[in-house]
């Protein structure tokens, strides 16, 4: 997908999804493009992974995706991007503060990952919640042709499957998490959670990225409804509620061929000879979040630069931190720390002309981000908890040379498959200053060694292979009542 989206207001009608021969339905918050003044369309990608996955797929099956363009009070009639029918959803300003900033990112976002910033629970911004997630149901209700299928993603939503099958039984319906689902510990702590298991057993199929969430999931469901759970699926009154695992992915042959894009192999020696050709880049790329471990690693990077483990003659850094969700007082503090850090370390090791950290708090394009991952010699995905870390695979993907080192923290749910990476538990710094320098230090042929099994990996599992497992286990016979 690139960022140039050109929409038209002439909606086509619902096409059946290909496989399937059903028309297919997604929710999501954000629809996959937002409104931005700065574009000639007045409109570009939304960030983020989840946009990134869905939208090849549904560009090749048709469909139709309900969702919000990131503009408080948009009133959007529906319109078509790229053959995909998209179908606004308004969302207030005081919603955006309540439903999106408040209980999605500050509650659930927060809880969801570990704990690892405090939770708020309020039951004001619960009430704008389940308002939000009944106006997602009921135009789904509305516009969902008969027979349909209906996917639904995302912590943002989960009262939607209930709610819209008391609409429409008629309805398939699907959910996935593309975040980790917490064990029983953790999201008994939330006031609203009969509701949210309720909510999510209103679906045929739920998805999770790993094994631990599914578990997770059917062990709140059984703790806290007293329903039974038999090789996954869960039998309720009105119909069955199957639970799975289908861990994401990505478009792999549309990121090996934008890697091999003249453009961007242009790019990517620009890159390098900007960053002052040196031996080993290293590259993290990330949403300004702090569940990303971001600050772990320039810890890391900071320690092997005072033990002259690293030489800052040989290595640089760029850090790209894509600004997110910025009204959340969490991710101000995290913005604050991570500036400050790199702050020192560039005072301590650059060079006039020749900083040792490059931090962009920017959003780059996707073409900018594809060049820099062919730039990137050693790649840090340290995150303490992650669903599952897209860029982790984008970067195996756009390694089209065959070479390229992936640190991968064990906290992300990529990490089941990608096990050729230098795998490390970033909590431990000793840990992660090892894996770093085992990457800079690597072998040529243990590298490519690697980068082939990485890239066999992410090929074989890509972004359509997911999307058709889930929907095969959707509309198989032994989710159905
Ligand atoms: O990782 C969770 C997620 O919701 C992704 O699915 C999405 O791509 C990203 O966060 C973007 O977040 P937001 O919509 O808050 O900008």
């Amino acid at each position: 997908m690139t960022d140039e989206l050109t929409p038209t207001t002439q909606p086509s009608q619902v096409s059946p999804s290909a496989p399937l021969n059903r028309p297919i339905v997604i929710a999501a918050n954000r629809l996959p493009v937002m409104r931005d003044d700065n574009t000639e369309s007045g409109w570009t990608a939304s960030p983020g992974g989840l946009v990134r996955a869905l939208l090849p797929m549904l560009r090749s099956s048709g469909g139709t995706w309900v969702g919000w363009t990131g503009e408080p009070d948009d009133n959007a009639e529906p319109f078509s991007v790229d053959g995909v029918d998209l179908h606004p959803v308004p969302i207030s300003a005081e919603e955006v503060l309540l439903y999106y900033e408040g209980v999605s990112n500050d509650g659930l976002w927060p809880l969801y990952h570990d704990a690892l910033r405090e939770s708020t629970y309020d039951s004001l911004q619960w009430n704008a919640y389940r308002n939000v997630n009944e106006r997602f149901a009921s135009t789904l209700a509305d516009i969902a042709p008969a027979n349909a299928i209906v996917w639904i993603h995302d912590y943002h939503l989960q009262l939607v499957p209930a709610i819209l099958r008391r609409l429409r039984p008629d309805l398939t319906i699907g959910f996935f998490l593309h975040i980790p689902f917490p064990p029983y510990e953790l999201f008994s702590r939330l006031p609203w959670r009969n509701e949210i298991i309720e909510g999510l057993l209103g679906c045929d199929l739920v998805g999770f990225q790993r094994p631990m969430g599914a578990a997770n999931f059917a062990a709140c469901a059984q703790q806290l409804l007293e329903v039974e759970e038999h090789n996954g699926v869960i039998k309720l009154p009105t119909h069955h509620a199957s639970v799975g695992v289908f861990p994401i992915s990505i478009d792999f042959a549309e990121v090996e061929e934008m890697a091999a894009g003249r453009a961007t192999r242009k790019l990517t020696s620009q890159i390098r000879a900007r960053l002052g050709d040196p031996e080993v880049i290293l590259l993290g790329v990330d949403r300004l979040d702090y569940t990303k471990g971001i600050g772990l690693r320039l810890r890391a990077f900071d320690a092997l630069l005072e033990s002259g483990e690293i030489d800052p003659e040989r290595c640089v850094m760029v850090q790209v931190a894509t600004p997110t969700r910025e009204a959340v007082e969490h991710y101000q503090d995290e913005r604050r720390e991570i500036e400050q850090l790199v702050g020192e370390i560039n005072g301590r090791f650059s060079r006039i002309g020749l900083p040792v950290i490059h931090y962009l708090y920017q959003t780059l394009s996707y073409d900018e981000l594809i060049a820099l991952y062919r730039a990137g010699d050693v790649m840090l995905v340290t995150p303490f908890r992650d669903g599952m870390n897209l860029v982790a695979k984008e970067y195996a993907a756009a390694h089209i040379d065959g070479d390229g080192v992936l640190v991968l923290s064990e906290f992300a749910g990529a990490a089941d498959e990608l096990t050729d990476a230098v795998l490390v538990n970033p909590h431990d710094d000793r840990a992660l200053q090892r894996a770093i320098v085992t990457a800079v230090e690597m072998h040529r042929h243990e590298r490519r060694q690697r980068m082939s099994g990485l890239r066999q990996q992410v090929q074989r599992m890509d972004v359509q292979g997911w999307a058709d497992r889930f929907l095969a286990n959707l509309v198989a016979p032994n989710s159905r009542s």
